[in-house]
């Protein structure tokens, strides 16, 4: 799979009738009521998203903790001591073991809604909630690119952005802000460029390569820097990273 953004004279700022795979698909979602599954998803990451044995395989706790090195408790932790209760709480895509359980549970009893494209998914999802009983967890079909609208207190992009092309980066990065109240935040885990002594570097590296083509990007370009310099200036950003840099979690607390 080619892992270069779809349109190759995508422009830097955010154009919303812009031709991007991205908002084409957000737009085919208005205007003929459907919802593809975008073609990254179906061309890179049908085997690990879309495919009908993947929760079977993939939607352990046990599994989430060996595909993140152990760190899963530590970066689901770090999210959740951004939320409240009483928090209104979105997150544009599903994760798989217990994240989406423990984000309703932290925020209860403020509303929690989680979307996602993939059908397999939200009924993953849509089973968790029950077998939970989770009144406060609302479950959306929507493309990340065309967040449900808010306003949220806290907004939450967890390892989604390296699963998508430039596009969609600026598309979710820019559209999840937009939803955020005043005085709320957008929170962003993700991957990012490990420091050279991280002994794990090769194998992600070949990973990368092999299996999430668009995780390099963000080893290049700043989370930040995908926003409109005018959304930027609304936000206060802080960053930090963890394991030896291979991941990053930014804060964009709305100021203004
Ligand atoms: C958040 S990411 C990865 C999280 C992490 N690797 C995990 O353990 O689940 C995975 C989810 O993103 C969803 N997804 C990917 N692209 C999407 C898009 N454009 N719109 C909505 N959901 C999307 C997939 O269907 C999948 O459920």
């Amino acid at each position: 799979m080619d892992a270069r953004p779809l349109l190759s004279d995508f422009a830097d700022t955010l154009v919303v009738d812009s031709q991007t795979e991205a908002d084409r698909e957000a737009h085919a979602a208005r205007e003929r009521w459907r919802l593809p599954v975008p073609r990254y998803l179906r061309e890179v990451y049908t085997w690990a998203y879309v495919a009908p044995y993947v929760r079977r395989v993939f939607d352990h706790q046990w599994v989430v903790a060996q595909i993140l090195w152990y760190q899963d408790g530590a970066l689901m932790r770090s999210v959740l001591e951004e939320i409240a209760a009483g928090d209104r709480v979105y997150m544009p895509a599903s994760v798989y073991g217990h994240f989406c359980i423990d984000m309703a549970q932290k925020a209860a009893p403020g509303p929690v809604t989680i979307s996602d494209i993939s059908t397999i998914q939200l009924y993953g999802l849509r089973k968790k909630r029950r077998l939970h009983a989770l009144k406060n967890l609302f479950i959306r079909r929507a493309n990340a690119a065309e967040p449900i609208e808010g306003p949220y207190d806290v907004a939450v992009s967890f390892l989604l952005l390296h699963e998508v092309p430039e596009d969609y980066k600026v598309a979710i990065i820019n559209r999840l802000l937009d939803q955020v109240d005043v005085g709320g935040k957008a929170v962003f885990v993700d991957y990012h460029k490990m420091t050279w002594w991280q002994p794990l570097w090769p194998v992600m590296a070949f990973v990368a390569w092999w299996l999430e083509p668009f995780t390099f990007a963000l080893w290049k370009k700043e989370i930040a820097d995908y926003a409109t310099s005018d959304r930027r200036a609304r936000f206060s950003w802080t960053k930090s990273t963890s394991f030896g840099g291979l991941y990053q979690k930014i804060v964009a607390k709305r100021i203004a």
